[in-house]
C-alpha cells in the first residue's frame, strides 16, 4: 500500500516541468561501480529536466565542500557488515564526528544499495540519512533501501526525486516536500515467475572444464535446462542458490556443544535446526572481523585480542583470509555456547551471480555459465568457494540446482545490429561476450565485433578457444586480440593490446562503436579505463580533461558499459 501511494505521486509529478533549475551535487560511495553508475544515470535525467548536476565520489569529498552544497543526492553502497565502501570511510568519519558543522541549508536524498540477506542491511545509507537529518539538513524524499537489484527501485524513485528537487519553492500546491513520505522504501523487482525467493530447479545437462589439466586454475562450462517460464536476455546473470558442503557442516557441528538437530528460532527466518541453518542459510567458510571479535570477547585469548588492535591491521586481514568458522571453533573450544550465539555472528549465505554465457537466440532454453572454481589450501585445510565447489564437486549432471535470472538492463547489445561493438573480457569476463557473439550471429546481425580476451596461458586457459577461432574464421568475429599474461617474462594484459591497437580502437569509436567491459573490478576495470583514456588522448589528440569529457559522453550515450565484480 505504501509503495503504491508513493508511485502514484511519481507519475503525477514527473510529467510537470521543473519549477526551478538547481545545481545538484550527486555523490556516490561505491566499491564495484554500481552506485556510480546510478549517479551518472541520475545526472543525465537531472540535466534533461533542466537542472545542473555535479558528480563526485565521496572518496574525494571533504566536509568543507560538502557543507557548501544546497542540494545533494547520495548514492551509497553497503559492504560486508553494513560498512561504507573502503574509499568513503574518511568522509563517513568526518560526518559522524562530534564537531561536524551544522547543515541547516542542505536539502538531500539518500539512495542506499544493499543486500537484505546481511543483518546490517543498507547500514551505511541509513547512517548517512539519519546523521544528515540530525545535523539539520532537510530530506527531499525518503531514503530508498534497494535490495541487490537496484534498477527497478531506481527507476521507481528517480522521477519523484527530480520533480521534488524542482519544487523547492512549493510551486505546485498539490505536492509539497512534506507530502513525500520519508519512511524507507524497500523495493525488490520480480523479473519472472521465479526469483531469488522462489528459484527454479534447473537440471544440469552438461559440465566440462574449459581449462586443461595442467592449468593453475579450473574454469568450468555449465549448461542448465530452463523452460519458457524462465526467459533471459543476453547480458543477464544467473543467480545460483548455494549450499555449504555437508561434510564441513558435520565437522563444525562436532565442535559445538549442541547437535545438528537442536531447534533454533532465527530472526526473519523462523524456526529451523542448527544443521539446516549451517547448510542452507549461513556463510561460514570465511572468517570475519565479527567472528574474531566474538571469539575474543568470550575467550579473552591474547592472540585474538592482539589481532583486533588497530596497529595490527594487515595481520587481521591475512588471518581472516586463511580461515573459516571451523578454524576458530577448533582453536578456541567452548567459545560458542548456544545456537543463537553462533548465528548472531554469521552473515547470511547469499546467492552467487554468474554472467550468462549463452544466447537465448542460439541456445533456446539452455543457459550456460562460465565458472571459475575457487579452491585453495590455507592453514592446513583444503578450502573452496561455496557455489563454485558445489557446482564442480558436489552436484552431478542430471541433478538440479535452484536458480533465478538477475536481469542486467545496463548490459545489452545495441538495438541496431549494425553498430560495431568492442568487448573487453579477460578470464570469466568473457562470459557475456560469448553470449553476445552467439546472439548476434543467430539474429543475423552483421555489425563488426572485436573481442579482447586475456588469461594466464594459451595452452591451458584459452576459454572457448575453438568457438572463438571458428567465429574469427567465418568473419563473424572481426578481431580477436588475446593477452596471455604468463607465457613470457613480462606480463601482457588486455589493456596493453588496446593500446597497441589504439589507432584502430579510436577509428572504431569514430564509427559509433560501443565498448563493453566485463570481469575483475579491483584492478582490471580500472586499468582498462585508464588505457581507454590514454588511447583517446593519443589518437584523438586530446588533453586529459577533454578525454575525460569524451568518456563521460560515451557513458551518457550508453556506449561504455561495464559489468564488473
Ligand atoms: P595474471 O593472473 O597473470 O596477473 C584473467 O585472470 C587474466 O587477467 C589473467 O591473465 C590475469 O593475469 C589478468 N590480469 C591480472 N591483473 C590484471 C589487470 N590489472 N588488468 C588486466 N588483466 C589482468
Amino acid at each position: 500500500g505504501f509503495l503504491a501511494g508513493m508511485f502514484s505521486t511519481a507519475t503525477q509529478t514527473a510529467a510537470q516541468p521543473s519549477a526551478t533549475s538547481e545545481e545538484v551535487a550527486l555523490y556516490f560511495a561505491t566499491q564495484s561501480g554500481t552506485a556510480e553508475r546510478l549517479a551518472k544515470k541520475f545526472a543525465k535525467d537531472l540535466k534533461a529536466n533542466g537542472h545542473r548536476p555535479v558528480l563526485a565520489s565521496l572518496a574525494e569529498t571533504d566536509m568543507a565542500s560538502f557543507a557548501s552544497q544546497r542540494c545533494a543526492v547520495i548514492f551509497a553502497s553497503t559492504y560486508g557488515d553494513g560498512e561504507a565502501p573502503e574509499n568513503s570511510r574518511s568522509f563517513r568519519d568526518a560526518l559522524l564526528a562530534e564537531d561536524c558543522a551544522r547543515l541547516n541549508s542542505l536539502r538531500y536524498a539518500v539512495f542506499s544499495l544493499g543486500d537484505s540477506s546481511y543483518e546490517q542491511f543498507c547500514q551505511f545509507g541509513v547512517e548517512l540519512d539519519e546523521r544528515l537529518a540530525d545535523l539539520g539538513a532537510t530530506r527531499i524524499i525518503g531514503r530508498v533501501e534497494s535490495d541487490v537489484d537496484v534498477d527497478a527501485p531506481f527507476a521507481a524513485w528517480k522521477d519523484t526525486c527530480i520533480a521534488t528537487i524542482g519544487k523547492k519553492n512549493g510551486a505546485s500546491p498539490s505536492v509539497s516536500v512534506a507530502a513525500v513520505p520519508i519512511a524507507p522504501v524497500s523495493v525488490t523487482a520480480k523479473p519472472s515467475l521465479y526469483s531469488r525467493d522462489s528459484p527454479f530447479p534447473a537440471e544440469i545437462v552438461e559440465r566440462r572444464a574449459l581449462t586443461t589439466g595442467t592449468s593453475s586454475k579450473l574454469t568450468m562450462h555449465l549448461a542448465l535446462q530452463l523452460n519458457e517460464s524462465l526467459p533471459y536476455e543476453a547480458g543477464d546473470a544467473c543467480g545460483v542458490i548455494a549450499q555449504n558442503d555437508a561434510a564441513l557442516v558435520d565437522e563444525i557441528i562436532s565442535l559445538l556443544p549442541f547437535d545438528g538437530t537442536t531447534p533454533v528460532d532465527l530472526p526473519k527466518i523462523g524456526s529451523t535446526t542448527v544443521q539446516y541453518a549451517l547448510t542452507q542459510l549461513y556463510q561460514h567458510t570465511r572468517a570475519s572481523r565479527k567472528m574474531v571479535q566474538a571469539f575474543a570477547s568470550r575467550t579473552q585469548h591474547k592472540n585474538l585480542l592482539t589481532l583486533l588492535q588497530p596497529e595490527q591491521g594487515g595481520h587481521l586481514d591475512k588471518y581472516l583470509y586463511d580461515r573459516g568458522l571451523i578454524d576458530l571453533l577448533s582453536e578456541y573450544r567452548g567459545a560458542i555456547e548456544s545456537p543463537s550465539e553462533l548465528f548472531a555472528i554469521l552473515p547470511r549465505l547469499t546467492p552467487r551471480l554468474y554472467s550468462i554465457s549463452s544466447s537465448p537466440a542460439a541456445h533456446g532454453h539452455e543457459l550456460h555459465c562460465t565458472i571459475a572454481v575457487v579452491k585453495y589450501r590455507s592453514h592446513n585445510r583444503e578450502r573452496g568457494g561455496v557455489a563454485s565447489t558445489m557446482l564442480s564437486d558436489r552436484l552431478e549432471v542430471g541433478q538440479t540446482v535452484p536458480v533465478y535470472i538477475q536481469p542486467n538492463q545496463k548490459f545489452r547489445l545495441p538495438a541496431d545490429g549494425r553498430t560495431p561493438i568492442i568487448m573487453i573480457g579477460p578470464g570469466t569476463g568473457v562470459a557475456p561476450f560469448r553470449s553476445f557473439l552467439h546472439e548476434r550471429r543467430a539474429l543475423g546481425h552483421k555489425g563488426k565485433n572485436w573481442l579482447f580476451f586475456g588469461e594466464r596461458s594459451v595452452q591451458t586457459d584459452f576459454l572457448y578457444c575453438n568457438e572463438l577461432q571458428e567465429m574469427c574464421d567465418s568473419g563473424h568475429l572481426t578481431r580477436l586480440d588475446t593477452a596471455f599474461s604468463r607465457d613470457q617474462a613480462t606480463k601482457i594484459y588486455v589493456q596493453d593490446r588496446m593500446l597497441e591497437h589504439g589507432a584502430l580502437f579510436w577509428s572504431w569509436l569514430q564509427e559509433d562503436a560501443r565498448i563493453y567491459v566485463c570481469g575483475d573490478a579491483t584492478y582490471m576495470a580500472k586499468d582498462v579505463d585508464a588505457a581507454l583514456h590514454a588511447l583517446i588522448e593519443k589518437h584523438g589528440g586530446m588533453g586529459p580533461e577533454a578525454a575525460q569529457e569524451y568518456v563521460t559522453k560515451l557513458q551518457d550515450e550508453s556506449r561504455y558499459h561495464r559489468d564488473i565484480y
